[in-house]
């Protein structure tokens, strides 16, 4: 197959170090960790604002969800495990699969950037671990993480994305590789949002507001995960134009809005109008206001013409995830919980 991808050497005295001959894809790279020497040069704002992102989730607070969690409604607490079975499994699924991606990027800048998000990724997977290790019994706990086996839902929901990162594992071709960054794309930028809302919802109702906190953490990850990852597809689009021919991008198209579509119905079977605060129309609203985000993000217009505007109803979504606009409230509920930071060596 012409479009194969080649895997990077890993020990490459040879690769080149002119900085014009250096690629996204196809180039050929030493794997030198060279800080000095960026081709991308918007890698060096993302490794910082990576770093400072740095946080442990046992220091955040949880006894109040211990408390709330056996309280919940019935549709709030069967909610709240389907989406954390969802949510765990997505991040594993990230964790695994970005070290594959980083074997065929050749910009060893960006490289850089891939593993610290696989990084970032198991430090989610820790978080909602340790949210369910505090609020409910070893049984319950171990039911609620393989949920995503068990329930049909969830597990079709994992198929759309897992397929095409098999399919990625199986081709290692240009096509397979841009349709696994295109999926990266759709999970990190609208299938967790879903997820994300509801745990803000429970947290302006009172309730679950540790693991509220949990939640925005992980979401300021994630927003430099689609930082990263639009500028990937970004500079793709300059240097890898065959990979944008028109058929090309009316199959990811076609993909984004398959993941929108799939995002509204999850949110109705998980969410639906049943939890107070949010209902079907809401979520429906806000997911394609998403998809119309993301791919606009991405140079390619809208989606949904009906939805380019963030729902009024829905802009306290917003205040939770924009963690960086809420610095001091942020921070400071960040403050508290140092004071049990000794405890941490005998949790880790
Ligand atoms: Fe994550
Ligand atoms: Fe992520």
């Amino acid at each position: 197959m012409e479009d194969k991808l080649k895997r990077n050497t890993l020990f490459n005295p040879s690769g080149d170090v002119d900085l014009r001959l250096r690629r996204m894809i196809g180039g050929n790279t030493t794997n030198l960790n060279d800080f000095n020497n960026m081709k991308y040069s918007w890698v060096s704002d993302w490794y910082r604002q990576a770093m400072n992102n740095f946080w442990i989730p046992e220091e955040i607070n949880l006894s109040q969800d211990f408390k709330d969690y056996p309280r919940l409604d019935k549709a709030e607490r069967t909610a709240y495990d389907k989406i954390l079975s969802f949510l765990v499994f997505l991040d594993s699924l990230q964790s695994n699969n970005l070290p594959t991606v980083s074997e065929y990027i050749t910009a060893n800048e960006v490289n850089l950037c891939l593993h610290i998000q696989a990084f970032q990724e198991c430090i989610h997977s820790q978080s909602y671990s340790y949210m369910l290790d505090t609020i409910c019994s070893p049984e319950e706990r171990n039911d609620i993480l393989y949920q995503w086996k068990t329930d049909e839902h969830l597990l079709n929901r994992n198929k759309f994305i897992g397929d095409c990162y098999n399919e990625f594992h199986e081709k290692r071709d240009k096509f397979s590789l841009m349709k696994t960054l295109i999926a990266n794309f759709i999970l990190e930028g609208i299938y967790f949002y879903s997820g994300f809302m509801f745990f803000y919802n429970l947290s302006r109702n009172g309730k679950m507001s540790g693991s509220a906190q949990e939640i925005r953490y992980i979401n300021r990850d994630e927003n430099t995960h689609l930082w990263l990852f639009r500028s990937i597809i970004l500079e793709l689009k300059k240097e890898e134009p065959d990979m944008f021919t028109e058929e090309k991008v009316k199959i990811y198209e076609d993909m984004m809005r398959e993941g929108v579509r799939q995002e509204i119905a999850w949110g109705q079977y998980v969410i639906g109008n049943e939890v107070q605060g949010l209902n079907s129309q809401m979520v429906s609203d806000y997911i394609r206001y998403l998809g119309n985000l993301r791919w606009s993000g991405l140079g390619f217009g809208f989606l949904y013409p009906d939805n380019q505007k963030e729902p009024e109803n829905m802009q306290w979504v917003g205040q939770y995830s924009n963690a960086n606009m809420v610095k001091t409230d942020f921070f400071e509920a960040r403050s508290t919980a140092y004071a049990k930071s000794t405890a941490l060596i005998d949790d880790l």
